[in-house]
């Protein structure tokens, strides 16, 4: 059987495969000047151990780039199963993201949304163009993780519950990885 791959022609097509890789979802936050930012963000992603690094990219169109780009802490909120109306509050350019939302300083000053699964409070390390996103390398100074809640999910478009019917423990790492 041959199996048929477009090139990347129609961008909503392109999108809607990407989809098929499930994310968590995250609010990630910075107040430069005090002012709280927060955004909804599916790009979070894992980068190293040694040194802490994470990372997550902004769209080159969002009114808050300047603030992302000025800010000297960020906050990387989890979000829980049940958060979605968090998820969609920060993902809406034209609302009032911040009003009535419970919120907490971190150490370092960005916001802290309780009821979260975890939270990593960052510091900037590098910044990369990522085509129409910018690509943020941050490092981890502090963090907290509540492993008893669920992360909410988001595949295909949608929210999702995560399923933890199954658990198996990969074959990995083994003997000869690393350690
Ligand atoms: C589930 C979900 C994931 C998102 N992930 C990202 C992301 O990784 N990067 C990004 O720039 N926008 C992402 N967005 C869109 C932004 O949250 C949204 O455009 C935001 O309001 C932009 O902030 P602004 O108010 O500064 O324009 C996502 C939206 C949703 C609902």
């Amino acid at each position: 059987m041959s199996l048929h791959m477009h090139p990347v022609a129609d961008p909503r097509d392109f999108r809607r495969a990407l989809g098929q890789f499930p994310t968590g979802v995250c609010v990630v936050t910075c107040a430069p000047d005090g002012t709280p930012h927060g955004m909804t963000m599916s790009s979070f992603n894992t980068l190293s151990l040694d040194p802490p690094l994470v990372l997550f990219s902004i769209d080159r169109r969002a009114l808050s780039l300047p603030e992302w780009e000025r800010a000297d802490a960020f906050a990387v909120n989890v979000l829980a199963d049940g958060q979605a109306e968090l998820s969609n509050r920060f993902a809406n350019p034209r609302g009032r993201k911040w009003e009535g939302v419970e919120h907490h300083a971190s150490p370092l000053g960005a916001p802290i949304l309780p009821g979260a699964a975890a939270w990593y409070e960052c510091v900037p390390h590098a910044r990369h163009d990522g085509g129409d996103h910018v690509l943020f390398v941050v490092r981890v100074r502090s963090y907290r993780a509540e492993p008893e809640r669920r992360p909410l999910v988001f595949c295909q478009g949608r929210y999702m519950q995560l399923d933890t019917g199954t658990r198996e423990v990969p074959s990995w790492p083994l003997d000869i990885h690393y350690f």
